[in-house]
């Protein structure tokens, strides 16, 4: 997977050298490149920004400067995924992160200010190329550059061989049709401090493991996330799960 990231502040990717993505590069699996806005600027000032028109406060970002990175950008091989974050978009889900793990080129845009002009996607969309707007939660960042690396992370650990187990992504919480919020772990030793790990987990009976942690999930996820019981398909659950 090739990746593309543009940001005035390109060198706050450089972390993403260090841990699995980084092994990841080098393996040659995906290769992340990011590219600072200003590199395509043609004014002394390197001016990336204007006042918005109709008023208002801050400053939007300007058409005419991304759309010159953006061109050349995403004029290469393979369908390139344009995808901009914005705290006024829809909100980025495990099911976005799933699919776009499949994706040959994503290209990230990193807003700054009150955001980037509003014809930029549209521009792109009319091109053909495949635009999209993600929030990754109901507050304001400063800049797109803390939203970019949440969603590259929820991506590329899900890209096929990213991660050394594989089992670890099918049980986790929001994957799978009937999601629910994953149960509790716990690790050795059984008795710690006074407090103990459930008896159930320790006992050796596969069967009753599984019950006891599908209770706690569905429990869990009934307390903290009903709109997520709300979306279950009835007929997937157990006549079990319905006890629950
Ligand atoms: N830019 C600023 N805030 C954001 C948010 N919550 N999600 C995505 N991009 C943003």
């Amino acid at each position: 997977m090739n990746i593309d990231i543009i940001s005035v502040f390109p060198e706050y990717f450089d972390v993403l050298n260090l841990s699995l993505l980084g092994k990841a590069q080098e393996r040659g699996l995906v290769q992340v490149r990011a590219h600072n806005l200003r590199d395509w600027t043609h004014d002394v000032h390197q001016s990336v920004d204007d006042t918005p028109v109709g008023g208002g406060a801050g400053m939007v970002m300007k058409p005419e400067v991304w759309a010159e990175c953006l061109d050349e950008i995403l004029d290469t091989d393979g369908a390139p995924v344009l995808i901009f974050p914005n705290p006024s978009a829809p909100t980025f889900t495990q099911q976005d992160a799933t699919e776009l793990a499949h994706a040959e080129h994503l290209a990230f845009g990193c807003g700054r200010y009150e955001g980037y002009d509003a014809r930029i996607p549209v521009y792109y969309r009319a091109q053909g190329i495949d635009v999209r707007e993600y929030s990754i939660g109901d507050y304001v960042l400063n800049g797109g550059e803390v939203a970019v690396s949440v969603m590259l992370e929820a991506i590329t650990r899900l890209i096929p061989g990213f991660m050394g187990n594989a089992d670890s992504i099918v049980e986790e919480s929001y994957t799978g049709t009937n999601a629910l919020l994953e149960h509790r772990q716990y690790t050795k030793p059984a008795h710690w401090r006074g407090l103990d790990v459930p008896e159930v987990l320790t006992s050796g009976d596969h069967g009753k493991v599984d019950r006891f942690r599908r209770d706690e999930a569905l429990a869990k996820t009934s307390e903290l996330r009903p709109d997520m019981i709300e979306r279950l398909d009835c007929t997937l659950l157990d006549k079990q799960d319905r006890k629950t």
